[in-house]
């Protein structure tokens, strides 16, 4: 038993949502995945992970009346019981998931969670497990888990989880519009597929050196996201949040993932505040909330 183990002590993650500023997507592969060119940014949009020992595995989420499925499917049941199997300890851990990062909402969260979740787990059992190790676990439980981890904005192949880290100047002002109602990626990666129209994959370089610049106006016009058109076909009316941002002065909008949330890119934060409050009033628009990126990956906040 560790010291924290043994005291009861709880162990404090935070982790952040993403929003993918460019996702371009191939053909689907013979692994059932479809390669991607991912350039991705952490926003100030965080969930807490708590971990403390107990007697076998449990689960606990506050801030969210979502059904989340059955305990052993949650991905950051998985994440600790992954890190347990392969240090040879038992997966004895409580988990609380303090949630704010909404659900099925093209954000990640469920990865960011996986994230927090090996990041706790790892230092409540003192586990020697460093950054690589604990992303090649990431890698195992999902695409978006590694980034999660990373934090800041970063190049993604692969699956997404192969990273690099993408150098960008000062903050981006977003406005996320949630939805009412979740969307499963894989239902909308098969829609996708249904459509028949896979992108080119090459480096963002536009946006990236866009990035560089601070300004919202310059990197704006190369926001993409190859799989908006499924999404736009399962969930027709985001159309209007995304014609609505625009006409009230973002500068960049985007479905944010796989969706249904709706990213607004806003040139300073007075702007951002504007179009929140009236983007919140919108049919279809569930909340709405005001963030900025980078942000960091996933960290410890409290340590025993
Ligand atoms: O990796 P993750 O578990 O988040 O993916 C959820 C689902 O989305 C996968 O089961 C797969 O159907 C689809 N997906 C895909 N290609 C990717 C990432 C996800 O087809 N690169």
């Amino acid at each position: 038993m560790t010291k924290a183990e043994e005291l009861g002590e709880t162990v404090r993650v935070r982790v952040p949502a993403k929003i993918n500023l460019a996702l371009q997507v191939g053909p689907l592969g013979a692994d059932g995945y479809h390669p991607l060119v991912s350039l991705f940014q952490a926003v100030a949009l965080h969930d807490e992970v708590l971990v403390r020992a107990s007697d076998g595995i449990e689960l606990e989420v506050r801030g969210s009346t979502e059904d989340l499925g059955p305990v052993e499917d949650n991905l950051a049941v998985r994440a600790a019981r992954l890190l347990a199997d392969r240090h040879q300890v038992p997966a004895r851990i409580a988990i609380e998931l303090r949630k704010r990062i909404p659900v099925a909402g093209g954000l990640a969260g469920g990865s960011a969670d996986a994230a927090g979740a090996l990041l706790a787990a790892s230092v409540l059992w003192d586990l020697d497990a460093g950054p690589e190790e604990l992303t090649a676990l990431a890698a195992e439980l999902g695409s978006d888990v590694p980034f999660a981890l990373l934090g800041g904005t970063a190049l993604g192949t692969g699956r997404g989880h192969e990273l690099v880290p993408v150098l960008t100047r000062g903050s981006y002002h977003w406005v996320l519009a949630a939805s009412p109602e979740g969307l499963s990626t894989a239902a909308v990666y098969r829609r996708f597929d249904e459509l028949g129209r896979p992108g080119e994959l090459s480096v963002p370089d536009q946006l990236i050196n866009a990035l560089l610049s601070g300004d919202a106006c310059q990197v704006a016009p190369h926001l993409r996201n190859d799989l908006a058109p499924a999404t736009l076909d399962l969930r027709p009316e985001l159309q209007h949040t995304l014609d609505a941002g625009l006409q009230r002065g973002a500068v960049g909008a985007m479905i944010s993932g796989s969706g249904p949330t709706c990213a607004f890119l806003c040139r300073n934060e007075d702007e951002a505040i504007q179009l929140s409050m009236q983007l919140a009033h919108l049919p279809g628009v569930a909340r709405t909330l005001r963030v900025t990126g980078p942000s960091l990956g996933a960290r410890v906040v409290n340590c025993p």
